[in-house]
């Protein structure tokens, strides 16, 4: 019945939508794409159109992706590292401030499409498993996914794999040129019934960062938008990417002074509605001037000497950075 019904619908929403849009003058071309997309076709449609459709319906929107940090430090030190870990000391997130902001959301947005828990390692917080129970109640039908070095996944518990089939919780395993048996720890996943990709990080990138706020905001975000798309959710507010909220370790280490403002960062309980963060993230912010991705360099990964030129820092003569 279910399998009849539900193209039914979806077709009589994208009449809904057409007509909505004629109304509101909007080009035939983008109808037809809006159309479409309610009808099935999720390819046709760029995320601002997908926004305004639901609006349209009356819906609240989806967020394709946010990310948060489970433990700012980590048991690896990768070079330029670009959530400054390696420069963190033990820090861990607090449940009960993940599970209301997760709450919060859960009011905001109709869905997330991936949670990341990351860090940092997530698998250094003994309650990391809490963070996932969260984000699956706030969002049933989330890809929630963890982001591990897989340093630790040998050693996790038959109870923790069993909990996580049960949360339908994702690993997902960066693969670095460290003596890990990753085959070994793939084949534990599947024993356990759980979904696990690996991604293999053998380059990482580096973008310059200058204290001065000498970039245009526009160009610097459309530029990043090609690699960094990553909306970070930190103590109740959402930044365009992991470089912002973190950057206060590169400041305390080097003393590089790239103060992040208020109006860096939507915070989530003063949100009007969903529309607000989802518009917040997908615009530049100011303190996306400090940020050069366009000059962005590739290099070998190798483990971190805690200097500020793997972050892309030069030091100038009187004492500042370029
Ligand atoms: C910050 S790590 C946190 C999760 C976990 N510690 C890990 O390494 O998978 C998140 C992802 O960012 C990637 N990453 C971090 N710094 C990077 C850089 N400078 N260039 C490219 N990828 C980077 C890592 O390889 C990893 O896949
Ligand atoms: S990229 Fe490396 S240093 Fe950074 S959090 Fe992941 S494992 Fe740790
Ligand atoms: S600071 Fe802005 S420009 Fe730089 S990576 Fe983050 S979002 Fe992109």
């Amino acid at each position: 019945m279910r399998q009849v019904g539900q193209p039914q619908r979806r077709r009589a929403l994208s009449s809904r939508v057409a007509r909505a849009a004629f109304r509101r003058g909007v080009p035939a071309s983008t109808r037809f794409r809006l159309e479409s997309y309610v009808a099935g076709n999720r390819s046709v449609v760029p995320e601002g159109a997908r926004l305004t459709a639901s609006r349209m319906l009356g819906r609240k929107p989806v967020l394709p992706y946010l990310e948060t940090h489970v433990t700012d430090h980590c048991n690896l030190a990768c070079g330029g590292c670009d959530h400054f870990s390696p420069l963190s000391p033990p820090r861990f997130a607090s449940p009960p401030r993940f599970a209301r902001d997760m709450h919060r959301l859960g009011q905001l947005f109709e869905n997330i499409r991936t949670i990341k828990l990351l860090g940092g390692e997530p698998l250094l917080h003994p309650d990391v498993l809490t963070f996932a129970r969260h984000a699956r109640e706030a969002f049933p039908r989330a890809s929630v996914v963890l982001l591990t070095n897989g340093l630790l996944v040998p050693k996790l518990s038959d109870d923790f794999w069993g909990a996580a089939m049960a949360l339908r919780l994702e690993l997902e395993m960066s693969v670095y040129p460290v003596a890990i048996e990753y085959e070994r720890i793939e084949r534990t996943a599947a024993r356990h019934g759980v979904r696990m990709r690996t991604s293999r990080r053998q380059t990482f990138c580096r973008i310059p960062l200058h204290e001065a706020a000498d970039n245009d905001e526009r160009r610097a975000f459309r530029d990043c938008r090609k690699w960094m798309n990553c909306p970070v959710l930190r103590d109740g507010r959402v930044y365009p990417c992991p470089r912002i909220p973190y950057v206060e370790l590169l400041e305390r280490q080097f003393g590089i002074k790239v103060p992040v403002a208020d109006d860096d960062s939507i915070d989530i309980r003063g949100a009007a509605d969903g529309y607000e963060v989802a518009r917040f993230v997908r615009r530049p912010v100011l303190w996306c001037r400090h940020c050069h991705p366009r000059r962005v360099e590739s290099y070998p990964w190798a483990p971190s000497r805690r200097q500020p030129e793997e972050w892309g820092l030069e030091a100038r003569e009187d004492g500042s950075w370029l």
